[in-house]
């Protein structure tokens, strides 16, 4: 009998582990420019399927920690795990194969290309498509091209930039072309997320339906980390809440409970 429980029980433990086993995890990331300490032991830790949201301050660190995590710069000490594996000393390039993607705080699609060809560019450099295909494989080649053309008007049909699809990107509003950039995220069909301000510069109507289209898509089974000032997306999107200041972990929490963290009120009011 007791052995049975004990069986039972030995069974138990690394199930429960693995079903609260973040889908990302930073473990005390540091990063220095100068004398300045950016990320200062920062760790942070987004459940699957979660819709996480990291605030703080300007200047608190939020982006720099996007760029360690996806090793867009080298963190000086501490590790990222995604899906169960260590991925700081992987290139940006293979955390994307990975599934782990972001956008930048000022979107970066580019302005002379259509916007379907920016579509098509992410998907390429997803694949690290060889150019020896085009010559010893041409069928394949344009099937697969005409599959990512197929995905590319879905997904930009899904965002209502159809209509946009053979104009410049240049052409687009602000809010469109932070919308374009998630639509890009989401050609190499990732796993989670990393939004840094894709509400801002954004009119609200706009920044409402960024907010659905998150919405859908977390529901579709992506994984969002959302930096954004703006209170009401955060409020309304996330599960959670990371909170930085000056380069170090503040608090963590709901977003009720964060709103009435007595420490973070202090950091935004610099009192
Ligand atoms: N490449 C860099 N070189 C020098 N200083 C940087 C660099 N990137 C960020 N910093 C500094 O690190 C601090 C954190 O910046 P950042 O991560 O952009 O903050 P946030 O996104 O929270 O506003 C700021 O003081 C910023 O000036
Ligand atoms: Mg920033």
């Amino acid at each position: 009998m007791g052995n049975e429980m004990g069986n039972e029980m030995g069974h138990e433990t690394p199930e429960t582990q693995l079903e609260v086993q973040p889908l990302l995890s930073a473990i005390d990331l540091c990063k220095s420019y100068g004398g300045l300490r950016a990320v200062d032991r920062v760790s942070i830790q987004v459940p699957s399927g979660s819709i996480t949201g990291l605030i703080g301050p300007n200047g608190a660190g939020k982006t720099t920690l996007f760029n360690l995590l996806c090793n867009f710069a080298h963190p000086d000490s501490g590790q990222v795990t995604f899906d169960g594996a260590p991925i700081h000393t992987l290139p940006s390039h293979q955390i994307s194969q990975k599934g782990l993607v972001r956008t930048f705080q000022v979107a970066r699609v580019l302005s002379r290309l259509s916007v379907m060809e920016n579509m098509l560019l992410a998907a390429q450099h997803q694949t690290g498509e060889k150019f020896w295909n085009v010559w010893f494989r041409p069928g394949q080649t344009q099937k697969e091209e005409r599959q990512q053309r197929e995905y590319a008007s879905e997904i930009l049909a899904s965002v209502g930039l159809s209509a946009m699809a053979q104009s410049y990107a240049g052409a687009l509003s602000g809010g469109q072309r932070k919308l374009l950039e998630i639509a890009r995220a989401l050609m190499v069909r990732p796993k989670m997320i990393l939004l840094d301000e894709p509400a801002a510069g954004v009119n609200p109507t706009l920044i409402n339906q960024i907010c659905e289209h998150i919405t859908q898509w977390n529901q579709a089974g992506i994984t969002f980390l959302i930096i954004e000032h703006n209170m009401d997306v955060i409020m309304s999107l996330c599960d959670r809440v990371w909170v930085l200041a000056e380069g170090q972990n503040l608090a963590s929490g709901t977003p009720i409970e964060i709103q009435q963290d007595p420490l973070v009120l202090k950091a935004y009011l610099g009192q």
